[in-house]
C-alpha cells in the first residue's frame, strides 16, 4: 500500500514536470529510458567513421541555438514553399553532421516513437561529441520542443563571422544573454575541427593592404598556412585545423595557441586584443580544469537559449521537416 502510494505520487510528479514547461533531467525518464545511451552510441559510431563529426555536431548545436533559440531550426530542409537556414552564409557548404542526427533520430524513433524532440537529440549529441573528444561532461536538462519554423535572415545576421571585429562578436553573444566569459569559454570549441582557407586567408598575403601577413599571426605558422592555402581562388575550400596542436582532442591547446599568436581565425586571435578577454584566455591556457568547468557552464547556458517547452512547438517525426 505504501509502495503503491509512493509510485502514484512519483508518476504525478513526473507528469507535472512534463507539462509545466521547464527543462528537467527526468523528462524522458519513463518515456525513453535508453535515450542517452542511444545518442552516445550514435555519436561514437559516427566518430569511428569520421573523427571530425564531433566538431561538426558541436557547431551545429551552436548554430541552432543562436538563431530562434535552441529549436532544431537549423535542421530543417528547404522545400518549394519553405526556406530554412541551411543556405545562410555561415551554414552553406560549411555546417555538417545532419546525417548523424537523422540516423540517431531513426534509432530513437524505433525505441520511443514520437517522444523525443530533434533539438534534445542535437543538444545531447553536442555534449557526447565533447565528452568523446576528451572534454568535460555535464548534465543536460531535457524537454525542449522542436520549432515550427526557421529564420534565414537571423541566421545571416546573428551568427558570428570570422571577419567580425571583437566588439561585434561580443555583442552577438550578449544579444542572446551570454557574457564575455561565455564568449571566451565557448570559443574554446575551436580546440576541435577544421576551417576552410577562405575564413582566414586575408591574414596571410596582404593583410589590410600592408603587403604582409597579419602581425598578430606567428610568422612560421603564416608560412605553413601559405603553403596550405596558396593565393589562388581554388584553395579557398582547403581545410586546416583550428587547433593545429591537437586537432581532434578537446583540450586547452586552443588558448595556448592564442597566447602564442597562433590562433587560426582573426576572430580567435582577437580575444587577445582586449585586456579583459586576454586575461580569461591566459587563465584557460594555464588551468585546463578552469576551462573545462567554465565550458560546461557556458554550454548549459547555450542550450537554454530561447527554448520552446510544454505544449508549444512539437516533436518532429523527421528532423528535416515539420510534421503535417
Ligand atoms: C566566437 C565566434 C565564432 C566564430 C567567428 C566562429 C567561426 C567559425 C568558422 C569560420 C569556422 C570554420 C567554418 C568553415 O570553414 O566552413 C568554425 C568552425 C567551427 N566552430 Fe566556430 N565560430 C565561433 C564560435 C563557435 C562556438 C561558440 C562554437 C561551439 C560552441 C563553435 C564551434 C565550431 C567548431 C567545433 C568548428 C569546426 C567544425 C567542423 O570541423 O566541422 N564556434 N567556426
Ligand atoms: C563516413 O564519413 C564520410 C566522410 O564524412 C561520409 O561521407 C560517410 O557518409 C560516412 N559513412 C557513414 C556510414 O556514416
Amino acid at each position: 500500500m505504501h509502495q503503491k502510494n509512493t509510485s502514484i505520487i512519483f508518476l504525478v510528479f513526473l507528469s507535472f514536470l512534463l507539462a509545466n514547461g521547464q527543462l528537467n533531467y527526468y523528462y524522458y525518464y519513463s518515456s525513453c529510458p535508453n535515450l542517452q545511451m542511444i545518442v552516445k552510441y550514435g555519436v561514437w559510431a559516427a566518430m569511428k567513421n569520421d573523427t571530425r563529426v564531433a566538431a561538426s555536431l558541436l557547431r551545429l548545436h551552436f548554430h541552432d541555438c543562436f538563431v530562434n533559440g535552441c529549436d532544431g531550426s537549423v535542421l530543417l530542409d528547404d522545400t518549394e514553399t519553405f526556406k530554412g537556414e541551411k543556405t545562410a552564409g555561415p551554414n552553406i557548404n560549411s555546417v555538417r553532421g545532419f546525417e548523424v542526427i537523422d540516423n540517431i533520430k531513426a534509432d530513437v524513433e524505433r525505441a520511443c516513437p514520437s517522444t523525443v524532440s530533434c533539438v534534445d537529440i542535437l543538444t545531447l549529441a553536442a555534449r557526447e561529441a565533447v565528452v568523446l573528444s576528451g572534454g568535460p561532461n555535464w548534465g543536460v536538462a531535457l524537454g525542449r520542443r522542436d520549432g515550427l519554423t526557421a529564420n534565414l535572415k537571423a541566421a545571416n545576421t546573428n551568427l558570428p563571422s570570422p571577419f567580425d571585429p571583437l566588439e561585434k562578436m561580443i555583442s552577438k553573444f550578449t544579444d542572446v544573454g551570454l557574457n564575455l566569459r561565455d564568449v571566451v569559454a565557448l570559443s574554446g570549441a575551436h580546440t576541435i575541427g577544421l576551417a576552410q582557407c577562405f575564413t582566414f586567408k586575408h591574414r596571410l598575403f596582404d593583410y589590410k593592404g600592408t603587403g604582409k601577413p597579419d602581425p598578430n599571426l606567428d610568422s612560421s605558422l603564416a608560412s605553413s598556412l601559405k603553403t596550405a592555402c596558396p593565393n589562388v581562388a581554388k584553395s579557398n575550400t582547403n581545410l586546416n585545423s583550428l587547433d593545429m596542436v591537437s586537432t581532434y582532442m578537446f583540450d586547452n591547446a586552443y588558448y595556448k595557441n592564442l597566447v602564442n599568436n597562433a590562433g587560426l581565425l582573426e576572430s580567435d586571435q582577437a580575444l587577445m586584443s582586449d585586456p579583459q578577454s586576454a586575461s580569461i584566455v591566459k587563465g584557460y591556457s594555464m588551468y585546463p580544469y578552469l576551462f573545462f568547468n567554465d565550458f560546461a557552464t557556458s554550454m548549459i547556458k547555450l542550450g537554454n537559449i530561447g527554448v520552446i517547452t510544454g505544449l508549444n512547438g512539437e516533436v518532429r517525426k523527421k528532423c528535416g521537416q515539420i510534421n503535417h
